[in-house]
Order: structure tokens, then sequence, then C-alpha cells
């Protein structure tokens, strides 16, 4: 099946309503996100930056090219948006205008573009997702907004340093969850926008970091354990922090 092809309401399980939409989804954790959702027989919408409509953070017209195209598939389908997750994120690799960049381990390290882009995809480019994306969440009943974050973005959890970039970057991505879930419970009361830790997982992200005695896990078991806490949050939890265990993490 084509990655953004949604299965019309007939095919839906009658236990699964709602169509899934995953950000991100060509990513580590979202593919296993995206595999786990399907084989629970859930509709789901892949969007990342090699997908039909491309999603790319360094330009916000994709965002909302992307939105307006769950727009229609969510028009055309009669089915509402249960979940919007979005699991983008950099820590290392490549920055937009094609620096090799590292995590920091010392302030001697820090450099603008490096930090510049860190913020562009872990908390720019989300911010534009609630934006675009979170009105689209229905205005009555249970639904769910999730945006991978990382314990490391956690400033009363910091005991280690290092990592400036990728630490700032998820600390504002937290602040920006909690703020829209404030909005967003005036809309709707049941809906819940949350960000979530998914613990040390075995893809591009973490490999180069991944030492021996950190506990990292395949990204299918990552996948397994965040729907889990998704669909286990309590009323009253929007605008929490939560880790793969369902147990809040300090901001
Ligand atoms: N893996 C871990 O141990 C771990 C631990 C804590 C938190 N997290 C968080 O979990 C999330 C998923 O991480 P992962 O391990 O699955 O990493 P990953 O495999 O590197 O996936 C990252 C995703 O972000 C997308 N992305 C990167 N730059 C983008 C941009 N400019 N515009 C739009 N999308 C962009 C990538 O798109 P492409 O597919 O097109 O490359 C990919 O889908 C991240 O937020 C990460 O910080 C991961």
């Amino acid at each position: 099946m084509n990655p953004s092809d949604v299965p019309t309401p007939a095919e839906q399980p009658i236990s699964q309503p709602g169509l899934s939409v995953v950000l991100g989804g060509t990513g580590g954790i979202g593919s296993a996100l995206v595999a786990l959702l399907r084989a629970q027989g859930c509709a789901v919408l892949v969007l990342g930056r090699q997908t039909q409509p491309a999603l790319d953070y360094s330009a916000e017209a994709t965002v909302a090219a992307c939105a307006q195209h769950v727009a229609q598939q969510l028009a055309h389908t009669g089915l509402p948006l249960a979940r919007l997750l979005v699991a983008t994120g950099f820590l290392h690799g490549t920055t937009a205008s094609g620096q090799r960049t590292e995590p920091e381990r010392s302030w001697q390290h820090l450099n603008a573009d490096a930090l510049a882009h860190s913020f562009a995809v872990n908390a720019i480019g989300p911010a534009l997702v609630m934006k675009h994306f979170l009105p689209l969440l229905p205005r009555q009943g249970r639904c769910v907004a999730a945006f991978l974050s990382a314990r490391v973005g956690s400033i009363g959890d910091n005991a280690l340093g290092g990592w400036y970039g990728y630490r700032a970057s998820k600390a504002a991505l937290n602040q920006l969850v909690r703020t829209a879930a404030i909005e967003l419970a005036r809309r709707n009361r049941e809906a819940l926008c949350v960000a979530l830790h998914p613990g040390t997982v075995d893809t591009g992200l973490s490999q180069p970091f991944a030492k021996t005695g950190l506990q990292v896990r395949p990204p299918a078991v990552a996948a397994g354990e965040l729907l889990g806490v998704l669909d286990g949050l309590l009323p009253g939890s929007s605008g929490g922090f939560f880790d793969h265990h369902g147990l809040v993490v300090p901001w």
C-alpha cells in the first residue's frame, strides 16, 4: 500500500475508529509506530521528507500542504483525526546549511548553525505542526497529539550536562507542548496533547551513542510501549511529559 493511502471507512475495524497520522513516519521510531498501528488495523497516514506530499521543517509551506492533505483525507473518508504522532527529531548529522554536527560535549563546541538546526527540527518544526495540524483534531471526543521529546530535555533531570543544543531544543519543545495543551483544552476538553520520552531506542539517531549499560530497545518494542502509554492516558493528563512506562518525567 502506498504510505499515504488511507482505507475507506468500510475497511476500518469498528474498534479502531479514526485516522492516525505519523509525522516523521519514515524514521526509526516513526516507522515502527506506523507498522504497529497498521498491524492493529488502524488507518494510518505517513508523512516525512520522502513522502508525497513531503514534510520538511525547513519550509513552513510543506507543513501547511501536509495539513491540507490530511484535511482532505479526513473529509474524503469521514474519519476523525484520532492520533497525531510527531516522531521527527535531530541529534547529529548534517544541518540545513550542509555542516556536519555532533552533540556538544563542552561549551567550546557551541556553534550557531548547529544550535539553529537543532531548534529548527526539534522545536520550531513541531510548533508549526501545532499551528497547522492541531485545528484538525475533532472538537469532541478523545483524541491525542503526541510529540516525541527526550528525557535529556528535562531541566530538573539534567545531572550530566553536555548535548546543549539537543537538550535546550527539547526543553523548548516541552514548553510548546504544555502551552498548546492549554489552548487545545479550550476547543475540546477530552483532547490530549503530550510530550513523550521513548527511552533509548536502536535507531540512526541513537546508534553512535548507545553505550554498554544503556537499555537500548528495538523500535518495535518502543512503539508498543508508546502506543500503550497513549492508550492509557487518563483524562487530565494533557500537557504532561511521560516516559515509555507512562511515568511522569520532571520538567
Ligand atoms: N532513538 C532514541 O534513543 C531516542 C531517545 C530519546 C528521544 N528520541 C526522540 O524520538 C524521536 C524519533 O527519533 P528516532 O530515533 O526515530 O530518529 P530517526 O530515525 O533519526 O528519525 C528522525 C525523524 O525526523 C525526521 N526529520 C529530521 N529532520 C527533519 C526535517 N528537517 N524536517 C522534517 N523531518 C525531519 C526524519 O526524516 P527522514 O525520515 O526523512 O530522515 C526522521 O523521520 C526524535 O524526536 C528523537 O529526539 C529518540
